[in-house]
């Protein structure tokens, strides 16, 4: 059981589900990048006819990826008509999902899916699902009565396929980040803290994060053992567009914008990645400059390895972090991977990195346009 000052259970993060135009290329994609295992398959073959999904896996990390095979399936074209390539839900795992799904609804969540049963020969899954954003989900999982790939209809695919990737060695999901319009964030913390059992422990404020063009506000919850954080960003009015203004526009509303994966050896998780062919942010020399100057920063790793990769480091009072952010993963500026290893208790986000990563965003804003704001910009409909 988990730790009991949380009041719903929770567990861990499980899967994320992604909805995309092409299933089976976006699985090459993460198996060949990532070095992640295609573990199961849901599809014609397994008998559901509109839907294909490929079930990846990675160590703790559990990616969902699903397209429509179907004319019919609006559920899945709706959404990658709307917002493109994106996170529809992800899940954590709880000791009871009635009783979690119940918490939430008593005190205000949204409904999408009550709890049911999912089952096959190998047993049950259990799922329920409330409202996040605008089309996001929040599931929530449990499947100790299942024994099998994933959960049923999914099979093992039927696809022969020989990836060969470099082994990132990416651990697990250590938070992920969501974009809402201005006046929402608090709306949004409230609602994961009344619903969850959450609490807001960051509360960036306006002059808090920004460079002389852009800023933004942004709240950090979290569940009551930490193993779930989640933070929430909004736009502040800046002299030029900002980037969570830049997602609202492109992404056609709020919705999640980006994950940071885990990792125990971020210089080798980065060069394999590089080498896999991901694309991260340029982090300039003169970052690495700054580092070198800095007598209280006192971390294991080189400063020549961290420039040779362009990983960010922040030192806290607690520990230290390093990470490093890829470009948008798709077609549309919008949803992104963040990469994180810490140190010695570190809790925080890289908040002494943001300068630097939002003048990195800023050069990427202008080469598509998006930094100017114009007279005639509103904000986009929803
Ligand atoms: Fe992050």
């Amino acid at each position: 059981m988990s730790d009991s000052k949380d009041p719903i259970g929770i567990r861990k993060y499980d899967f994320v589900e992604f909805y995309v135009g092409s299933a089976k290329m976006v699985a090459y994609w993460y198996a060949k990048v990532f070095g992640m295992e295609i573990t199961a398959y849901l599809g014609p073959e397994t008998g559901v006819r509109d839907t294909v999904s490929y079930y990846l896996t990675k160590n703790d990390l559990k990616f969902v990826v699903t397209s429509p095979a179907q004319p019919g399936n609006f559920d899945v074209w709706g959404f990658i008509q709307k917002h493109g390539d994106g996170v529809k839900r992800w899940a954590i795992e709880v000791d009871d999902v009635s009783a979690a799904f119940n918490y939430a609804t008593s005190r205000g969540a949204v409904m999408v899916r009550r709890p049911e049963k999912l089952e096959d020969t190998h047993g049950y899954v259990e799922e329920a699902a409330i409202r996040l954003y605008d089309d996001t989900e929040l599931v929530y999982v449990n499947r100790d009565h299942y024994d099998y790939l994933f959960k049923p209809k999914y099979c093992v695919p039927v696809q022969q396929l020989n990836l060969e990737a470099k082994d990132t060695g990416v651990v697990g999901i250590d938070h992920i980040v969501g974009n809402v319009r201005e006046n929402e964030m608090s709306l949004w913390a409230d609602y994961f803290n009344s619903c969850m059992g959450f609490e807001t422990f960051v509360d960036f404020k306006a002059g808090d994060i920004g460079t002389k063009f852009s800023a933004l506000l942004s709240k950090v919850v979290r569940s009551a053992d930490s193993v779930i954080r989640n933070p929430i960003n909004e736009p502040y009015r800046g002299a030029k567009k900002s980037q969570i203004e830049e997602y609202i526009e492109q992404y056609y509303g709020s919705g999640v914008q980006h994950i940071a994966i885990q990792t125990e050896d971020i210089v080798k998780t980065i060069a394999a990645l590089r080498e896999n062919g991901m694309e991260f942010l340029n982090i300039p020399d003169t970052y690495y400059d700054m580092l070198r100057g800095r007598e209280d920063l006192n971390i294991e790793e080189s400063i020549d390895d961290l420039q040779k990769h362009r990983i960010l480091c922040d030192k806290e009072s607690k520990g230290y972090l390093l990470q490093l952010f890829t470009k948008p993963i798709g077609d549309r500026p919008t949803f992104f991977f963040e990469i994180i290893q810490r140190h010695g208790g570190s809790e925080g986000f890289g908040k002494g990195n943001f300068q630097a990563l939002f003048e990195s965003i800023e050069l990427d804003q202008k080469l598509r346009g998006n930094l100017e704001r114009k007279p005639e910009d509103v904000m986009p409909p929803c």
